[in-house]
């Protein structure tokens, strides 16, 4: 039943227009926070006590990520999302700013010589934070360019030190019916929960990200801690992380719960291989016109292919 319900991020782009469009980001700076509230930002915003870790941004960029195209502007981005803890539309943006992010504390458990709960501001303080221009691919077919901060979830696990029988590593998002609507609908297996096998957390690539466009990651985009996997659809990077485990049984993911045959583990990018309901072989480049093939790999074969040797009997690109 769930899989025949038609979910938010699966409306074609052409049905949905991106509020953000209609604004220009000058002009909300110029006009101050009642013009801000006025556009779409929201007083709770506008008034918000500034994020305690706002001086360690911006961090220098690491140069070894390019894009192929431009960075996607951040007023576009911020009111296209999918969070569905606020809502299953794309215009969360308003709801989101609902998220309490202070305190927050990620607990690191399971099988691991260090598990611990640590606040997120010990955390980022604790860990080498850069900046990284990554692309972005929905399984929806669409795709943005952002630029993340964060550290590499490798730093993560060398001080977690996991054990031998850890296999995968699960990320948990908080449980708050009163704080997030979403979460009301009892037909979502909340909490949403995402996993990566050891070696695909160990890649370069894996992502912790706690800041985007020079700042502290807002809300919309799973603020305080999210993770991101550009080789995969967008539904692995799960966002406003409450828990890390290292565990030895393949975790069960959210929408894997509600729609096994097309939302896998797996969920690598790959033109050739198209969702159940619709082609993969091309992209819509969020906020303008163009649209692009999609990439194997969405264009991060050379860091990840060898991770999926000897694994071809898998569903490895659904
Ligand atoms: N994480 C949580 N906790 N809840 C969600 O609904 N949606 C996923 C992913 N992480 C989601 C989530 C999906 S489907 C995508 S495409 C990306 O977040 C969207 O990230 P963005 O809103 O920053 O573009």
């Amino acid at each position: 039943m769930f899989i025949r319900r038609r979910k938010g991020w699966e409306i074609r782009e052409s049905e949905a227009t991106p509020e953000s469009l209609f604004f220009d980001r000058r002009t909300l700076l110029k006009g101050g926070a009642v013009a801000a509230a006025a556009v779409g930002l929201g007083l709770r915003e506008a008034f918000a006590a500034p994020d305690p870790s706002l001086a360690l941004y911006p961090a220098k960029r690491n140069e070894a990520f390019t894009l192929d195209r431009p960075v996607t502007p951040e007023t576009v981005n911020s009111h296209y999302n999918n969070f569905y803890e606020f809502g299953s539309g794309k215009d969360i943006f308003d709801a989101a700013q609902a998220l309490k992010i202070r305190p927050w504390s990620i607990k690191i458990d399971g099988l691991i010589e260090k598990p611990q709960t640590i606040a997120i501001d010990d955390l980022v303080k604790a860990m080498p934070l850069e900046e990284r221009l990554y692309r972005h691919r929905c399984v929806e077919a669409w795709a943005m360019a952002v630029p993340w901060t964060g550290f590499p979830l490798r730093a993560l696990i060398e001080a977690a030190q996991p054990l031998a029988s850890a296999k995968y590593v699960r990320f948990e998002t908080f449980l708050d019916r009163v704080m997030a609507p979403g979460q009301r609908q009892f037909w979502y297996p909340w909490p949403y929960v995402e996993g990566l096998t050891m070696a695909e957390a160990a890649n370069d690539l894996a992502f912790l990200v706690t800041g985007a466009y020079g700042k502290p990651l807002g809300k919309q985009f799973g603020a305080p801690l999210r993770l991101a996997t550009p080789w995969k659809y967008g539904f692995k990077s799960i966002k406003s992380i409450t828990r890390i485990s290292f565990v030895e049984e393949r975790p069960k993911t959210f929408w894997e719960q509600l729609g096994p045959s097309e939302y896998g583990f797996w969920a690598n990018v790959n033109p050739a291989v198209p969702h159940p309901r619709w082609s993969q072989a091309s992209e819509e480049v969020l906020g303008s016109r163009e649209r692009r093939p999609t990439q194997i790999f969405n264009g991060y074969g050379d860091y990840v292919a060898g991770l999926y040797a000897g694994l071809e009997n898998e569903r490895l690109f659904i």
